[in-house]
């Protein structure tokens, strides 16, 4: 069928239920509704559907998809104030799997007081908080038996190194979608740096799913070690019997532009969504709801473009307010890193290996073409979750936390905190005194990203704050579907989130300092200089700061009243049948990488769907 043909068919169809967005978090609900074949579900995805294409199913060749505009939406930030003026670019997935077919495979939890900080912003019934997430996130994984593909960390631990944590298949799922394991493959850098952490009294957790996600850990990756390849959100719920559905339509080269609604007396009703294939506007007829699941950039440009939003920025357009709500397109918030990169000593072998020597190169794709196995097959897994007060001394700790306290009381005292910060702000700070949940994450990855050098191998170190306190926003600022709106996530805005990337840095000096790692490296290649000097330091995390791709927050799950854009249900505020599921909704960011979660937002979703229909 010719794509106009595709699209004429799609746009004669009355649908009970039209998805935006082809995503990570829309196929777990398309799958799920299209199990009754009473039910016609239509999902419209502005990118192409991409089967057997090894630069998205090698796991080793991540990365290789970004900026290319057939796989990337390369949007970029606009000029971070605090930052240095600079823009920050963002990869986001474009195609059937949407953000899942360019990420970095990594597959985690936060800990479950994280989670349970959720339910203070959202409606008393239908709570959102761990344990009533810990099924979805388990309806979402097939793990690879720890039988048959063990985690190797334990036995990579320095001596004295207490490993924590007990009962790690409990916490996993066996029977979902997404094929997860471990590596069988690690670079010569991971063993002693393992050792490293372990010696800076860092010990090994293995069950961070289970609730305390504190600790190093060698985090599950969303690969199948059956077939070597990436699970997607495409691979993983889009089987052959799904897609063999005649009650499930995909549109793939449609971009959603507005969602059209009829007013009722005191809400809207979503009845279908306008899209464009090859720039021809169709519309699309939703009898039951419709669902957007186009991301966190894309999914509050749609609700401003269709008159849902602050009024005052659709006035400004010229776009009539459907419903007045403040909230769509604030609350922004993503894991900001400080990178380090280290030249290795001769002889070390990393994943440059594959960029140094063709020959191993040659020998890897057959062994990974005949096999499924071998160093195209793996990734790098190490990941380490610390809270800031077990970082800092307890001085700086205290000095930290105090100063925040007054710079909060001194905001919320002249009214420059919406509800909804003051809500997060407190559960914030219990966290840090807490001082038992993570807020930091550490991870490494052995190869080298900045101007690696032919011949020589490498490693980074990245450090990410995980409870910003930076608040950012996405808006509009054209009518015009086709224009990137403004990304503005207000970097290190708020001094607490620069402070506790300074105590990152530092810590990772101390990891490299540490014994038996400290005897790889040949010399610290970013930044060029010891930076002893903390404004030092602060200049280079200005400048070197960048995004861990885990934007979050643009249409938050909470009451009206605090400013939230959806409801426990997942209905946008004011109307009766318009619902979120994708990294927008996440109220307060969780410290992890987020793809497991927001599974768990699209298995939900599709959950609390079917029992409404
Ligand atoms: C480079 C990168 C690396 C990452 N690494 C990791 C990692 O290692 N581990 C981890 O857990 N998480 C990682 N993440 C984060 C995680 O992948 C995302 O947060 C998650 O996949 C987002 O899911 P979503 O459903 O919100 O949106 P997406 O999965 O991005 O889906 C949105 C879909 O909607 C489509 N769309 C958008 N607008 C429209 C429109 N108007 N009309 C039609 N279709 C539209 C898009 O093309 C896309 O297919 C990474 C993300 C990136 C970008
Ligand atoms: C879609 O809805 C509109 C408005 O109610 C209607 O005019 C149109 O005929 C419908 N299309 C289909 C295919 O049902
Ligand atoms: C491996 O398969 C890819 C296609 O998936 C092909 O391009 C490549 O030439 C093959 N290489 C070897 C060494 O078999
Ligand atoms: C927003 O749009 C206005 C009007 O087109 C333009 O002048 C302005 O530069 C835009 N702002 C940004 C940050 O792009
Ligand atoms: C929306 O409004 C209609 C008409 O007033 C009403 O019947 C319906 O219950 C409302 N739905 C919600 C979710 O408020």
């Amino acid at each position: 069928m010719s794509t106009s043909t595709a699209a004429e068919s799609f746009a004669k169809t009355t649908f009970d239920i039209v998805i935006v967005g082809a995503g990570t978090a829309a196929l777990p609900i398309a799958a799920k509704l299209s199990e009754n074949p009473q039910i016609l579900v239509g999902v419209l995805e502005a990118g192409g559907k991409n089967d057997n294409d090894p630069l998205i199913d090698t796991p080793q060749f991540l990365g290789s998809t970004t900026g290319n505009p057939k796989y990337d939406w390369k949007f970029a930030s606009v000029p971070q104030e605090h930052a240095l003026g600079r823009a920050i670019g963002f990869p986001r997935g474009k195609g059937v799997g949407g953000s899942t077919l360019i990420n970095y495979l990594a597959w985690d939890r936060a800990s479950k007081a994280e989670y349970d900080t959720w339910k203070t912003f959202g409606e008393k019934d239908d709570a959102w908080d761990w344990d009533s997430l810990i099924p979805y996130f388990k309806a979402a994984e097939a793990a690879a038996p720890l039988s048959t593909n063990p985690n190797e960390y334990p036995s990579m631990a320095g001596l004295g190194a207490v490993i924590i944590h007990p009962g790690v298949e409990d916490a996993l799922g066996s029977e979902g979608a997404v094929k997860t394991s471990h590596n069988s493959i690690y670079s010569d850098v991971i063993p002693p740096y393992v050792k490293a952490w372990n010696n800076i009294g860092t010990s090994i957790n293995t069950n961070p799913w289970g609730g305390d996600a504190s600790g190093l850990y060698n985090v599950r990756l969303a690969v199948d070690r059956k077939t070597g390849k990436r699970a997607s959100a495409d691979s993983a719920y889009l089987t052959p019997e799904v897609l063999a559905r005649q009650n499930l339509k995909i549109l793939t080269g449609a971009q959603a532009t507005k969602v059209l609604f009829k007013r009722e007396t005191d809400n809207v009703t979503a009845t279908g969504v306008e899209f464009v294939v090859e720039g021809k506007t169709y519309v699309a007829n939703a009898s039951k709801e419709v669902v957007l699941s186009a991301g966190v950039i894309q999914t509050p440009q749609l609700l401003e473009l269709s008159g849902i939003g602050n009024r005052k920025f659709l006035e400004a357009l010229g776009i009539e307010t459907l419903v007045d709500l403040a909230g769509v397109g604030e609350n922004v918030q993503d894991h900001l890193f400080v990178p380090m990169q280290f030249l290795l000593k001769p002889g070390t072998k990393t994943f440059d290996e594959l960029r140094n020597n063709p020959d191993f190169l040659a020998e890897q794709q057959a062994v990974y073409n005949s096999s499924r196995t071998g160093w195209l097959a793996a990734v790098d897994s190490t990941v380490c979750y610390n809270p800031l007060s077990k970082i800092v001394t307890p001085a700086v700790f205290s000095s930290m936390l105090e100063r925040l306290e007054a710079s909060i009381a001194k905001n919320k005292e002249q009214g420059a905190l919406t509800p909804l910060q003051e809500a997060q702000y407190a559960v914030q700070l219990d966290l840090l005194r807490a001082g038992d949940v993570p807020g930091l994450e550490t991870l490494l990855m052995s190869k080298g990203y900045v101007a690696p050098e032919q011949g020589k191998s490498y490693f980074i170190m990245m450090t990410g704050v995980q409870h910003p306190f930076s608040r950012g926003s996405i808006h509009i600022n054209s009518t015009n579907p086709f224009k990137a709106p403004l990304i503005d996530p207000n970097y290190l805005s708020n001094e607490f989130d620069l402070e506790s990337l300074l105590a990152g840095y530092r810590l990772m000096e101390k990891v490299v300092a540490a014994e038996p790692l400290k005897d790889l490296i040949e010399i610290r290649q970013l930044p060029p200089a010891i930076l002893s000097d903390d404004e030092h330091a602060l200049g280079f995390i200005r400048a070197a700061a960048t995004t861990g791709s885990h934007l979050m927050g643009s249409c938050a799950l909470a009451r009206r009243n605090l400013g939230g854009v959806v409801g426990n249900n997942l209905k946008v505020h004011g109307t009766s049948n318009l619902r979120i599921a994708d990294a927008s909704i996440i109220p307060l960011s969780v410290s992890c990488h987020i793809q497991a979660t927001v599974f768990a937002i699209g298995e939900r979703a599709g959950d609390v769907i079917k029992r409404d229909l």
